[in-house]
């Protein structure tokens, strides 16, 4: 990577040569990121970070983007066309996240603004936590925690206290057989796990290596004693597991979502967990976040729940917010940016050099 506030000569006459300064490109990063990306973002660009811990409004974000050649934004900020729109300079998104839903895609291909986000650094630490909600939630130990601290635990050890379900040798279904999915898989293999999945796209690695079953979707959900879901947000994805779908898992069995929200019908979910449809369930994420208090899912006890920090390691959001750094500098010295994830756009704005 180039140094950027490059000098250059330029000529005023035959004989006189000033020095000028090409401005460094500007970027507007909607939250402070770990040291290790924003360090190198304020090395190379003229760099605005908000903030503060909550993210700005939207009509922050639109004020923002009228001046500035990036933005650096989180999966909470909805960038679409209105901000697009405001954005007359702005030639490239680079977002710490691997989902981008919150980014509309077609409308940023359209305007010629490149789009990236982080992907693969993030797949193992996501999978360890669908992996430590699948436990906590099958074992009770938020329970078990709550129970002893509040001094519940008055007699000693007795055979029917805290009794949770098997991990171990269960049948694992996993909704999304992807980066994340097949890792959350390749866990269950080490538990003995006979291992179900289901995709639209062929996984025949699933299969290969992991000796996983390919099923259809009814059937896993019939099969399974843990179902967990890895799929991205999208059209077809919106509320896939809805109250038909619950309706057809075990009584004792368990749903376990860290991958966006509104994959799940919480109201469908609630119901089905509280006629006892089904034992309990993990989730990372909902339909509004932060989930408000009065959302019915957090007064149930067999519900663990967690402030969506599926890939909050220090390791991991360390290596994403180097990623966001990474795509910026190589989209400005010229590069295509590592973590494209809109091609086309390379149609509309050819890369060229700007640093
Ligand atoms: C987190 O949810 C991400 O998409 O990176």
């Amino acid at each position: 990577m180039r140094k950027c506030n490059k000098p250059i000569l330029i000529k005023n006459s035959a004989k006189h040569y000033s020095v000028n300064y090409v401005p460094k490109p500007k970027v507007y990063v909607t939250r402070e990121l770990p040291e290790r990306g924003l360090n190198i973002i304020k090395k190379y660009f003229d760099t605005e970070v908000w903030p503060e811990y909550a993210p700005p409004p939207k009509k922050v974000i639109i004020e923002k983007v009228r001046n500035v050649d990036a933005l650096a934004p989180l999966l909470s900020d909805k960038i679409d066309a209105e901000v697009f729109d405001a954005a007359s300079n702005l030639k490239i998104v680079s977002q710490l996240a691997v989902g981008f839903d919150n980014i509309d895609l077609r409308e940023a291909t359209k305007r010629g603004i490149y789009v990236t986000n982080t992907p693969e650094v993030l797949t193992d630490t996501t999978a360890d936590f669908a992996w430590a909600l699948l436990m906590a939630v099958a074992r009770r130990v938020v329970e078990a925690d709550k129970y002893v601290r509040a001094e519940q635990w008055k007699v000693g050890w007795h055979p029917s206290m805290m009794q949770g379900r098997d991990v171990h040798h269960a049948t694992i279904g996993i909704i999304g057989a992807g980066r994340i999915g097949y890792a959350v898989a390749k866990r269950a293999k080490g538990f003995d796990m006979k291992i179900l999945f289901y995709d639209v796209i062929p996984r025949p690695e699933m299969e290969r290596e992991l000796g996983a079953k390919k099923v259809e979707l009814d059937a896993l959900f019939k099969e399974s004693d843990f179902v967990s879901v890895h799929v991205p947000l999208m059209k077809e994805t919106y509320h896939l597991v809805n109250a038909e779908k619950l309706n057809l898992m075990k009584k004792t069995a368990y749903l376990i979502n860290n991958s966006r929200g509104p994959v799940v019908d919480g109201k469908a979910l609630y119901q089905a967990l509280k006629e006892g449809k089904i034992a309990g369930a993990g989730l990372d994420v909902f339909e509004q976040e932060p989930a408000p208090l009065d959302n019915p899912l957090l007064k149930l006890e067999n519900v663990v729940v967690a402030p969506h920090i599926s890939s909050a390691s220090y390791e991991t959001r360390s290596r994403m917010a180097e990623m966001v750094a990474e795509n910026l500098v190589a989209f400005f010295e010229g590069r295509k940016p590592p973590n494209l994830i809109n091609p086309d756009v390379l149609k509309v704005r050819p890369l060229s050099k700007q640093f």
